[in-house]
């Protein structure tokens, strides 16, 4: 093995982030050896593997370009913080659920006990990544952890966001719309940024790596998924207001898209956001905003989260006065159960609470995902009611009352519907989740169709 690496990366936590981002940086900087750990043996198990414990285009061969190389994936935290320079934390930093704060800030337990390990384990000077998104001031606390024990080790923290959201992850890491990275402004905190900075160089544009003080680049993270969620809330609040006029949602965001202030991208009505991120994130903003008594600004975003849970109720409302106010033993299929295309990942996702919904009005479930169904058995493990597992769509549509799309997989899209059509249950109703199927051609099938944001097309 070539030992006589540049530098010596480590990144604790082998998630969605950490596995990915480090693949990429381990392929595109070949100088660098960079080691990933995690507690989780078989989540290490499996990133040694063939089957990553990731679905992520393009993710596999860029792992299989590296490891053994100079990536590699392993759990022996205490060894890997004494062997490297510097320390990417990118453990999961999820809502919390118990205590002051609970369902709005973030438990930062995972955080801390990292920081105390590196602490504990560090014999040489080292740079520490943010790269789990945190509340601002974080950089503050880790910084008073890891100098409470006067070692006399210096220990630099920098902040560094990740923006890359899952199923086009490779593309988001090998061509970011930019990179940030946030540090103090003191002699040692501008070095260190610029050690960073030097390692993105090797394939980012110096222009798109962007600099400012470690609070900045905090906050900037939760203000980005803020913003994003905020398109697709407002999109979908005018969804329900086209329902009730006969406006076409698709047709009003191809309108305001069109005014480069507006721009078109993030304005596609759905079931809702998921994902384990944005509310989360939002949340994370209004328990500081509230924190600092700015009640008004904490209402405004929480107001985000509010609309995307009303639009998932809206859903499910829509489904039971559709089909004559009673689900009770009709069989349902779920078409997709991810929480957005090309991932397997299921937290938070809509699909989910649709699934519990529909168990509640005791209607019958086939689950259909071509990527998610490990996961949606580990979620639904324990729900009461009649749930099947297919991953055959044709197989899954067959005796159907109704089927819902609720994840925009390509191959939804032109699955062949009148085939699907003939092996259900008359009348028959499609339920567009994502907006992604020919509305008319289906309707002239003999579904009955409910798009997200348009007028329903029935047939009685
Ligand atoms: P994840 O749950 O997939 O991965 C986190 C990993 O950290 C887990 O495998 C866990 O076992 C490990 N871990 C926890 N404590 C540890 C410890 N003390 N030592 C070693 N390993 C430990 O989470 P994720 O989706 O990768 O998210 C990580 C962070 O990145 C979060 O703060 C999240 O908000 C942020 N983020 C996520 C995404 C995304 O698309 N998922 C994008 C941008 C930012
Ligand atoms: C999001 C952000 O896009 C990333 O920049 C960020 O790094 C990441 O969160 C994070 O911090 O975790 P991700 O959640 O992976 O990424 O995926 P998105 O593409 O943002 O989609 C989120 C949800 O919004 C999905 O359920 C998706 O289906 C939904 N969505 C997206 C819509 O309903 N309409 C849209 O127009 C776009």
């Amino acid at each position: 093995m070539n030992e006589s690496f540049k530098r010596k990366i480590l990144c604790i936590g082998a998630g969605y982030v950490g596995g990915p981002t480090m693949a990429m940086i381990a392929h595109k900087c070949p100088q660098y050896k960079v080691t990933v750990v995690d507690i989780n043996p078989d989540r290490i198990n499996e990133w040694n593997s063939e089957n990553l414990p990731i679905y992520e285009p393009g993710l596999y061969e860029i792992v299989k370009s590296s490891r053994g190389k100079n990536l590699f994936f392993h759990t022996d935290v205490k060894k890997g913080i004494q062997e490297s320079d510097i320390i990417f934390v990118s453990v999961n930093t999820p809502t919390k659920t118990f205590g002051v704060g609970a369902g709005m800030a973030a438990d930062l337990q995972y955080w801390e006990k990292t920081a105390r390990q590196i602490l504990e384990c560090s014999q040489s000077p080292k740079i520490i990544v943010e790269k789990s998104t945190l509340p601002v001031k974080t950089a503050l606390a880790m910084e008073r952890i890891l100098s409470s024990a006067n070692s006399g080790i210096h220990f630099e923290v920098l902040s560094n966001p990740e923006f890359l959201a899952e199923g086009t992850a490779i593309k988001d890491l090998e061509n970011p719309d930019r990179v940030l990275i946030g540090s103090s402004q003191t002699e040692s905190g501008l070095k260190a940024r610029d050690e960073l900075v030097e390692i993105y160089q090797n394939w980012v544009p110096r222009k798109q790596i962007i600099t400012s003080n470690i609070w900045s680049s905090e906050l900037s993270k939760l203000v980005a998924n803020a913003f994003l969620a905020q398109r697709i809330s407002s999109i979908n609040s005018i969804s329900d207001l086209c329902e009730k006029t006969d406006a076409d949602i698709s047709e009003v965001a191809h309108a305001i898209g069109m005014d480069s202030r507006i721009g078109d991208r993030f304005l596609k009505a759905s079931v809702g956001f998921g994902g384990s991120c944005f509310k989360k994130d939002i949340l994370n903003l209004v328990y500081l905003c509230r924190n600092y008594g700015l009640t008004e600004v904490a209402d405004y975003w929480e107001s985000v989260v509010r609309i995307n849970e009303y639009q998932k109720e809206r859903f499910i409302l829509n489904m039971l006065k559709a089909m004559f106010n009673t689900l009770a033993d009709k069989k349902i299929c779920l078409l997709g159960f991810a929480f957005k295309a090309d991932t397997g990942d299921t937290r938070e996702t809509p699909a989910l609470y649709i699934a519990n919904k529909l168990l509640e009005e005791n209607a019958k479930l086939i689950i259909s995902d071509p990527k998610a169904l490990k996961n949606a058995k580990k979620d639904l493990k324990g729900a009461q009611g009649d749930i099947s597992y297919v991953e055959d769509p044709y197989v899954a549509a067959k005796g159907c009352h109704a089927l819902a799309i609720l994840t925009e997989w390509a191959l939804y899209a032109e699955l062949d519907y009148q085939k699907i059509y003939n092996s259900m249950e008359k009348p028959a109703f499609l339920f567009d989740g994502r907006n992604i199927v020919s509305h008319q051609e289906l309707h002239k099938i003999g579904f009955n169709v409910y798009p997200i944001g348009k007028p329903a097309l029935k047939h009685f």
